[in-house]
């Protein structure tokens, strides 16, 4: 849990960095832009500062500061604008995926946490997440429209997407907060092999799967009937995939 809220913290924390990149790229869409200023950033900084004070409460010891600035040090480095997708629908598409990995991440962390103070702050982010979703997704439609991207395209932008999650960011945020915790040992990078091991097997029963794959389906505007088969289908490809 503490590497888990950690990581979290310094990710949500570093939302400006990736601001910046985001505007520009919709820079001229006052909506657009607006929103994500006035609303997006805030919420995405609430989530960071709300989740390092619990983890300052919870485990005092550990210097949040010091393993964040070693974090940032090298984060910064990976975030520039050359990660966004080509196309504004595209990005777009791209920001549905992120928002659908953090929306359910929180709820999973919500429904596996024993502690209440914890279920209620990981409740409101999911919330938050979710609505940032129904954003992006909104303004995907319309840059979809205008654009008139295909559902083969936008299926590409997915897996694109899909594919880029789980690089580099959970290994430096993991081995960031171990070295501020565990000075006298040296880093291994075996140690974030095994700690993703035993949170697959969490995530394996305990991640809402239907609800993410119906978020991740959702802007392919499938048919109904072909929907009712994919995203149970998309759901148990995922479990099966976390297993092997
Ligand atoms: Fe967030
Ligand atoms: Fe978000």
């Amino acid at each position: 849990m503490f590497y888990l809220l950690a990581s979290a913290s310094f990710v949500e924390i570093t939302t400006d960095l990736y601001t910046e990149n985001l505007v520009e790229h919709y820079a001229g869409d006052t909506e657009v832009v607006d929103w994500l200023r006035d609303e997006w950033q805030p919420e995405e900084l609430q989530h960071g500062v709300t989740l390092k004070r619990y983890v300052e409460i919870v485990w005092p010891d550990f210097d949040w500061e010091r393993a964040y600035q070693g974090f940032f040090e090298e984060y910064a480095k990976l975030c520039n604008a050359a990660q966004l997708e080509v196309t504004r629908a595209q990005e777009m598409v791209a920001r549905c995926i992120v928002e659908t990995g953090t929306s359910s991440y929180y709820t999973m962390l919500r429904d596996l946490s024993p502690e209440p103070l914890l279920k209620q702050i990981a409740h409101h982010i999911r919330n938050d997440e979710i609505g940032h979703y129904k954003y992006f997704y909104r303004f995907f439609r319309r840059y979809a429209a205008q654009e008139a991207v295909s559902r083969w395209a936008t299926l590409k932008a997915l897996w694109t997407r899909i594919r880029e999650i789980d690089t580099e960011d959970g290994l430096i945020a993991y081995k960031h907060a171990f070295l501020v915790r565990h000075p006298e040992i040296p880093f291994d990078p075996d140690r974030y092999e095994q700690f993703r091991r035993t949170l697959n097997a969490i995530t394996r029963a305990h991640f809402p799967f239907t609800m993410a794959a119906r978020m991740t389906l959702k802007p392919l505007d499938l048919p109904t009937p072909v929907e009712r088969w994919t995203v149970p289908l998309a759901a148990s490809s995922a479990r099966y995939f976390l297993s092997h």
